[in-house]
């Protein structure tokens, strides 16, 4: 059983949105998938309740009330949304649960200042230390040919932590999260470039190098 969790300390920054595609797609590719929300915001959750029933079954647990407990022993993945804000202990705490993290970051400077403090302190997190959980980031919401899009490109190059794609700000993720579906589950004449942006990622996600 895998644990992927999607996680960052600054609010906002598509958490969610990465949690319910990457749990859509592996449930797509005929895995058993549970997706677990930390967040008492429960958009993961809410967005499996809007999910069709003729789509892929994703099993939902309340993670901020209960943790793992509830999940599946039949699950190949267990994908966790982590909450805004943690820090510290809660840090620690979470990552326990996870060998794989992935850290979705904006092209904004508060979002970068605040993402870069929070790398630092995963990083400083033992297990991370000891590579039992392997990070990775991503940005996410970027618009091509900005100069904060080129900042935010530079500096994920140079965080001393695999830099695996960019996802562009798109209708379809919000279009997607609406209607109960990941982007996977869009029209191919409508997501296919963001199939492409999300091609790397999926291929990091299946592979050793994500794996401890
Ligand atoms: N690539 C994207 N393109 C367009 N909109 C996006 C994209 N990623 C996220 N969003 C939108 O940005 C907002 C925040 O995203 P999301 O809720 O996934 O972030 P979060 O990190 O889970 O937030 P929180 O810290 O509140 O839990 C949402 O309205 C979402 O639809
Ligand atoms: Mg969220």
């Amino acid at each position: 059983m895998r644990h992927i969790m999607v996680m960052n300390a600054k609010g906002g920054c598509g958490k969610s949105t990465l949690a319910t595609n990457i749990a859509s797609y592996f449930a797509d590719e005929g895995y058993g998938v549970a997706l677990a929300d930390y967040d008492p915001q429960r958009s993961s959750l809410d967005w499996l309740d809007r999910r069709p029933a003729s789509r892929a079954a994703i099993v939902g647990i309340e993670g901020f009330r209960e943790g793992l407990k509830r999940a599946p022993r039949s699950a190949d993945f267990i994908v966790i949304d982590a909450p805004a804000r943690s820090h510290g202990a809660e840090l620690t705490n979470l990552v326990r649960h996870a060998e794989t993290i992935i850290v979705p970051v904006l092209p904004s400077t508060i979002d970068m200042q605040a993402s870069d403090r929070f790398i630092k302190e995963l990083r400083s997190v033992g297990k991370v230390e000891r590579k039992e959980a392997k990070i990775a980031v991503v940005a996410n919401r970027v618009r091509e040919y900005t100069l904060i899009y080129e900042e935010l490109d530079e500096y994920l190059t140079s965080a001393r932590v695999p830099y695996i794609t960019a996802l562009r700000e798109a209708q379809n993720y919000v279009r997607a999260y609406t209607r109960g579906l990941g982007i996977f589950e869009l029209p191919e004449y409508l997501a296919w470039p963001d199939w492409e942006q999300w091609e790397p990622l999926t291929r990091w996600m299946r592979s050793k190098r994500s794996q401890p």
